[in-house]
């Protein structure tokens, strides 16, 4: 048996008696390949770890965000996210994602011009939109605006370019702002709002939604910088869903654009970036706090989910929801309060205090305030992922390319537990 103290896991296997010695590294990690020498026979596969849905993996060494679920602590490239919300802009947000660094003065200048004169896409995707039926859900058409993105730029295979990748990112970043704004006027049956240069990334977006008639449009600036300090806080979230499929198929070496549509199509779930507009639906079916007791007796029969609440990494507050909670008072001071935020403040309270909650650490997720300032802001629910979308594109481009330096990576294929059938003889069908 080896000494104390060293950094290694010993393992008996009680079939052989055999001992195996595994080093342990970054304080609590094993390479899952050192445990394919645990044999019986010499000619084995080997001992294999079986982790559905990943929930004690790792996937990847990263340098991007880092998640102490236990003590709700979330940092983009070691930055609290509480500073860079008080802060920091979103475009500077996304530069220090992207590069690690914060940017200098001249190096944002130079991002959010490229950003700005980026923002125009092809009329031919502008077409494609208009094909969709009027009621299209949002985020069906954006997942297939960005994959069809890949047309237009097929030098965006070339993947180990940095200064390639460097473009389609920059181009990414400017377009979904347009793509989300043609999105939402398409549902309204009102025309394109063309990018204005002269106006902020996030002025620019409101001014593509909601500009009617006007000749210059100037959004509330409490408005612009709540819209903007959301998409800080939904910019990148380290492993998640949507993260792991964008690195999933950019394994494969496929074009950023149809890489990212994805990890849009991933993040549409209810469980991930859907969850938002789950949120909203539930809290207008649940209609007054009257209402609230008999809804939490569903869901601890099981017959409901309280979305917006629980979090596979956080077992404390999502340090996002408390700033988006502020970011929300803020809000309802110049739109007016909104009545279901009544009934999530109360559910909240109601929640934090019963024992079916607390006993699964379920608090409060970045999606359950989020999706009461998009309506006060004048969303329809259908474009709530596609809020989250937007900004979450600097992570998964990060996580991307993070995933194609990475001399450890390669291609995704995970293994399996086989449970089928053993060989069997085929048999006619007249015989069957
Ligand atoms: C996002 O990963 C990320 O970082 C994601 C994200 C990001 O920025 O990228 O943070 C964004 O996706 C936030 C999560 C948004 N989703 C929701 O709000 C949907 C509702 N929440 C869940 O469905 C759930 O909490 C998950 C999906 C978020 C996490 O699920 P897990 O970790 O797989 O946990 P689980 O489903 O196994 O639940 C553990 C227990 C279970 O109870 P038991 O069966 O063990 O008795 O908690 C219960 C679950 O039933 N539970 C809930 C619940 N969430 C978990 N019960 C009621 N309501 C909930 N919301």
């Amino acid at each position: 048996m080896a000494e104390q103290g060293r950094n290694t896991l010993t393992v008996v296997d009680n079939r052989t008696g055999r001992e195996y010695e595994v080093d342990i590294h970054d304080g609590n990690v094993i390479n899952a390949m050192d445990l394919r020498q645990i044999r019986v026979k010499d000619d084995d596969f080997g001992m294999m770890s079986y982790d559905p849905a990943f929930k004690n993996t790792a996937s990847t060494r990263s340098r991007v965000t880092f998640i102490d679920g236990g003590e709700g602590i979330l940092r983009y490239r070691g930055y609290p996210i509480e500073q860079l919300a008080e802060n920091a802009s979103f475009l500077e947000t996304a530069y220090l994602i992207l590069k690690g660094e914060l940017p200098t003065q001249s190096q944002l200048d130079q991002f959010v011009h490229d950003v700005t004169f980026h923002t125009y896409i092809h009329e031919n995707i502008r077409e494609l939109l208009h094909s969709f039926r009027y009621d299209a859900h949002a985020m069906g058409m954006m997942v297939s605006a960005v994959a069809s993105l890949s047309t237009f730029y097929p030098e965006s295979k070339e993947i180990l370019d940095a200064d390639t990748r460097w473009i389609q990112m920059i181009r990414i970043i400017a377009k979904m702002p347009t793509l989300a704004a043609f999105t939402y006027r398409h549902h309204r049956g009102l025309p394109h709002v063309y990018p204005e240069n002269e106006l902020s990334y996030t002025a620019n977006f409101l001014n593509m939604l909601f500009r009617i008639g006007v000749k210059q449009y100037h959004p509330n600036p409490v408005l612009e910088r709540a819209l903007d300090i959301l998409f800080i806080l939904h910019a990148d979230h380290e492993q998640n869903c949507s993260a792991t499929t964008m690195r999933v198929i950019g394994s494969a070496e496929a074009d950023p654009y149809v890489s990212m549509s994805g990890a849009m199509a991933a993040l549409y779930g209810p469980l991930h970036g859907g969850a938002n507009e789950a949120v909203l639906r539930m809290l207008k079916r649940i209609g007054s706090i009257d209402n609230i007791p008999s809804f939490i007796e569903g869901v601890k029969n099981r017959e409901e989910r309280l979305m917006g609440f629980g979090h596979r990494v956080y077992k404390a507050y999502d340090p996002r929801a408390s700033i988006i909670k502020r970011t929300a008072d803020e809000v309802f001071e110049v739109t007016g309060r909104n009545d279901l935020l009544d009934i999530a403040l109360e559910l909240e309270k109601i929640a934090l205090n019963e024992e079916f909650f607390v006993s699964r650490n379920l608090y409060p997720n970045v999606d359950f305030y989020s999706g009461l300032i998009y309506q006060a802001l004048g969303f329809p629910v259908e474009m709530f992922p596609v809020l989250f979308a937007i900004p979450r594109c600097v992570g998964w481009l990060a996580q991307w390319e993070e995933l194609l330096r990475d001399d450890e990576q390669r291609i995704a294929r995970p293994r399996q537990v086989y449970h089928g059938s053993g060989e069997r003889a085929f048999v006619a069908v007249d015989e069957r």
